[in-house]
């Protein structure tokens, strides 16, 4: 079949649905995909579903050694992951690498289980391959995540065909004064089945966290996590609407305190051109609560990564997300600076061919500039061609 077809086919079946604003909510959608995704991880060994998924991995995995890197002691097959937030509560853990990802970052997850904020949280802005969401750290909680992940018999960290990361955030009853003592429960009981663990104090739907982003809160946080025996390669994702002086200041202090990564960005709160567009609800974007994701992140993405590649002087590996939505982009955001790259909403809306194709496209490139390794392109700041 070739590409156009196969895009078709994914077109058809969600391509209407996904190019309005109205019609079936969301996170309906999500929750959906992602039932169908835990039944075929939990049974992955079961031939019918075998042998859809060897189909799946024909279709989208990519084995081109030169896409390849070690990173915080991980062997990362290829530079590209699924970004926070889809897979809330680790149900696709065993098959994400199916999709083609180079790694997959699990949560947020919290200590205590929660549902989040209330329906409807989550909204398509397709015109603008965009989304809105305020859902509010929804998930099962740090134990019934450990059981997930368990029930799915993945290979232990060092032995995975794709990367898992954890990302952590505070729940929302913990005291904000408290919010070490939540993140460190949670790392606890899920150092040994992560291959790298995030500090996420930028989502911007639940009180108070960005303040997390402080120089004294996160200090305390990181020393606290640090403390753990095990604690994996530990990064910290950050907000697109700190000013750049803060990014620095994030960056140094992050870099002082034995950080092994920084993650940029998380959606947004400001709603750059689009105050006026308005929604399902009605309401206008601005009007309404909530993180922008997608393209109109595109920018303030890479600026972003360029700023921290000069405020770390280089010293840390960056994950670049926000906008993504292209070989073009991912080649841009790492040739500015980052070692891997996320997707998300751009995933949605173009579906699962998009990994292949930034893949394919970014070993084109590479062949364009003479590059052997994805390693030589973070940073070059080489033009795509
Ligand atoms: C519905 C939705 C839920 C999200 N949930 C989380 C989350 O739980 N934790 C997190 O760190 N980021 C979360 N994100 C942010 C994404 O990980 C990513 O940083 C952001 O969407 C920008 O990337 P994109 O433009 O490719 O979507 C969420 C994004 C969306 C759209």
């Amino acid at each position: 079949m070739s590409k156009n077809k196969k895009n078709d086919f994914y077109n058809i079946l969600l391509g209407q649905l996904l190019s309005q604003d109205e019609g079936i909510d969301a996170e309906i959608l999500t929750n959906s995909a992602l039932n169908a995704i835990k039944i075929a991880s939990l049974n992955r060994n079961f031939p019918i579903i075998s042998n859809i998924l060897l189909k799946a991995s024909s279709d989208f995995q990519r084995s081109n050694s030169s896409l390849n890197q070690i990173i915080f002691g991980s062997n990362f097959k290829n530079p590209v992951g699924l970004a926070a937030g889809f897979d809330k509560n680790g149900v696709g853990a065993g098959l994400w690498n199916y999709f083609g990802f180079g790694f997959a970052e699990l949560g947020t997850i919290t200590w205590h289980a929660q549902k989040g904020n209330p329906k409807p949280r989550l909204f398509r802005i397709a015109k603008e391959k965009a989304a809105l969401n305020r859902m509010g750290f929804n998930n099962e909680g740090a134990e019934k995540f450990l059981s997930t992940i368990e029930k799915q018999k993945i290979p232990m960290p060092g032995n995975r065909p794709c990367v898992l990361g954890v990302n952590l955030g505070k729940s929302k009853i913990t005291p904000l004064d408290e919010a070490h003592k939540d993140y460190f429960l949670s790392l606890r009981l899920l150092a040994p089945l992560s291959d790298y663990a995030v500090i996420n104090v930028s989502s911007p739907n639940t009180p108070g966290l960005r303040s997390l982003q402080g120089t004294k809160q996160i200090i305390k946080l990181i020393r606290t996590l640090k403390d753990l025996s095990n604690c994996p390669p530990l990064l910290v994702k950050i907000a697109p609407d700190l000013s750049n002086e803060e990014i620095d200041e994030i960056a140094r202090v992050a870099n002082e305190n034995g950080i092994d990564g920084i993650i940029a960005i998380n959606t947004s709160l400001n709603r750059f051109n689009l105050k006026n567009l308005i929604i399902k609800t009605g309401n206008t974007l601005e009007q309404e609560n909530g993180g922008l994701s997608g393209l109109p992140l595109e920018k303030r993405g890479l600026e972003v990564i360029k700023r921290l590649r000069n405020s770390t002087n280089n010293a840390l590996p960056l994950i670049g997300v926000g906008g993504i939505s292209s070989a073009k982009t991912a080649w841009e955001r790492i040739a500015a600076g980052a070692s891997l790259v996320q997707v998300y909403t751009s995933w949605i809306f173009e579906g699962p061919y998009l990994v292949p194709e930034i893949l394919d496209g970014l070993t084109l490139q590479m062949e364009k500039h003479g590059f052997q390794n994805i390693k030589e392109v973070i940073g070059s700041e080489e033009p795509w061609k």
